[in-house]
């Protein structure tokens, strides 16, 4: 993808870091996200087109605070500042930046800004309009060469420039929705000050991955583990359209799937020309997992006799040298955090460890973040159904089955869910709830039905928004559709007496159950 204008992010440890990428991707632009770290001579080998440093928690003036090098401002590249970022322009070009005070001018949320119509980030723009403002520090004094370019109440340099060196820093963050134009003032940046001509496309991005699968793959045989989630999916459409029958998808249908879903997989992948096995192993996993109920353990079986029968297929297949990972950009960007506790052991059929025996990897995703692996999935031609999929768990249901599972417990849950994805999808809100699914409690509880008492389970239903999903909220269903989707649930499923929403957020939740 080397040919491609690329325009660098220069991460500095702020949260909105991958929001400015994908802002700049939006833009049809190829961008990628380093660390502030990255020696300068990498950077100078990307050649990249423009530079944009991003926002940031610290203060410049600490000294454990991320510096950079002055020679960065020396590679004749044009810089855009975010906040952090505009602190460390200003602060390595000489100018300060000052501490917030009692008589601080810390500006947090919607701030009125007022713009300098010459200046070339907002050049055709509104002159006055709401930016989103998230800072103690301020700038104080400005470096030689650089005037300011807008101003709030309280902050005389909300954006400041130096055209000469194509230098430009906002105090506000451009790439945050709240930001009226900001989009726009990222375009103008891109495009008028980088020079960009916007070569970043999905059409062209699916020709180029195709010519060089072929270049790469030559005769050789190529085997990916499709779960049916929006990554593998996509990649197997991407393999097929390259290599057709030289690709062997092996799914691993392990009895956990949504009601039908097994069967919509296979047609799914029924008109493309490539190899598609799949391996009905559900009453291995139920004997597998029998008397099982504690989480982790769940977990952890699942994860390992799915690696036992995708070995058993690999090994009938035999050798086979390239094997597809369904790697997108978020999971290689480098991220700074440490070590972080194990909350629940994930298992991804995208991340088959090294048991197969192959001679290389194809990440063909690896550019890509989920929204474009869409755009991709739509350009390629495959089924609504799989690229809007929301996510799902490697274990599938049998994490959403407190307790010990039993075929009996799944055919209810599989019911349940079903019948509140369809409430969901009919009230029009299955776009805009990020996950929404059923868990079958271990609860019993009394309930009358017709004249009679019942004594049966308890199914929970969850749904949530969320952006990352590292952090959800419980999404707010109207009453009607919750109640909608309660009386079929305990009118058609059997053995359901009660249902319940949850309406916790994560933290201190998790979205799945277990
Ligand atoms: P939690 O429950 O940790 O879930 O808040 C966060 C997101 O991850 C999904 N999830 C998994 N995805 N393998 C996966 O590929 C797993 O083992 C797994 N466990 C949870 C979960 O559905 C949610 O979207």
């Amino acid at each position: 993808m080397s040919e491609h204008e690329k325009v660098l992010v220069i991460d500095f440890g702020g949260q909105y870091n991958q929001l400015i990428a994908r802002r700049v991707r939006e833009h049809n632009i190829y961008c990628e996200v380093l660390s502030y770290k990255t020696p300068i001579e990498k950077i100078k080998a990307e050649h990249p087109v423009g530079l944009i440093f991003t926002g940031g928690p610290a203060s410049v003036y600490l000294e454990s605070s991320p510096h950079i090098s002055k020679e960065i401002f020396e590679l004749g590249v044009p810089v855009l500042g975010i906040c952090y970022g505009a602190h460390i322009m200003v602060y390595t070009l000489g100018g300060t930046v000052t501490e917030a005070d009692e008589n601080s001018q810390a500006e947090f949320g919607r701030t009125e800004c007022d713009f300098d119509g010459s200046c070339a980030l907002f050049n055709g723009l509104r002159s006055r309009s709401v930016v989103w403002m998230s800072h103690n520090d301020h700038i104080e004094k400005l470096p030689e060469g650089f005037r300011a370019a807008a101003h709030s109440a309280k902050c005389p340099y909300a954006a400041i420039e130096d055209p000469e060196r194509k230098f430009y820093a906002t105090q506000f963050h451009p790439e945050v929705n709240h930001t009226e134009q900001g989009f726009d003032m990222l375009g103008k940046f891109l495009y008028d000050v980088c020079g960009c001509k916007g070569d970043w496309t999905m059409s062209g991005y699916a020709q180029t991955a195709i010519d060089e699968i072929r270049a790469k793959v030559g005769n050789g045989k190529v085997l990916l583990a499709l779960s049916g989630g929006v990554d593998s999916s996509v990649a197997c459409a991407l393999l097929s359209k390259a290599i057709g029958r030289q690709l062997t998808c092996v799914f691993v249908d392990h009895g956990f799937m949504r009601k039908n879903e097994g069967d919509e997989v296979e047609k799914a992948f029924a008109d493309w020309d490539v190899n598609f096995i799949r391996v009905n192993a559900g009453e291995r996993f139920l004997a597998k997992l029998e008397g099982i109920s504690e989480p982790e353990r769940k977990r952890k079986l699942i994860g390992e006799e799915f690696i036992r029968v995708f070995e058993e297929e690999a090994k009938k297949i035999g050798k086979v040298d390239f094997l597809v990972q369904g790697t997108i950009y978020p999971d290689v960007i480098e991220s700074g955090a440490g070590d972080a506790a194990v909350i629940k052991s994930h298992h991804n059929v995208g991340g088959l460890p090294d048991y197969v025996d192959f001679k290389e990897i194809i990440e063909p995703l690896r550019l890509l973040f989920k929204d474009e692996v869409r755009k991709l999935g739509i350009e390629l031609g495959l089924a609504d159904y799989l690229v809007w999929r929301q996510p799902f768990p490697g274990p599938g249901l049998a994490i959403r089955i407190i307790g010990e599972i039993t075929r009996e417990k799944l055919a209810i849950l599989q019911d349940a869910d079903l019948i509140f994805r369809e409430e969901i999808a009919a009230a029009g809100l299955d776009r805009d709830i990020n996950q929404y699914f059923a868990v079958l409690t271990d609860m019993r509880s009394v309930g009358v039905m017709g004249d009679g008492r019942t004594y049966d389970y308890t199914l929970a239903l969850r749904a949530v928004t969320t952006s990352d999903f590292m952090t959800a909220d419980f999404a707010r269903i109207p009453y009607e559709v919750l109640e909608k989707a309660s009386v079929r649930i305990v009118n058609e499923v059997g053995h359901i007496n009660r249902v319940c929403y949850d309406v916790t957020s994560k933290p201190p939740a998790t979205i799945e159950w277990e």
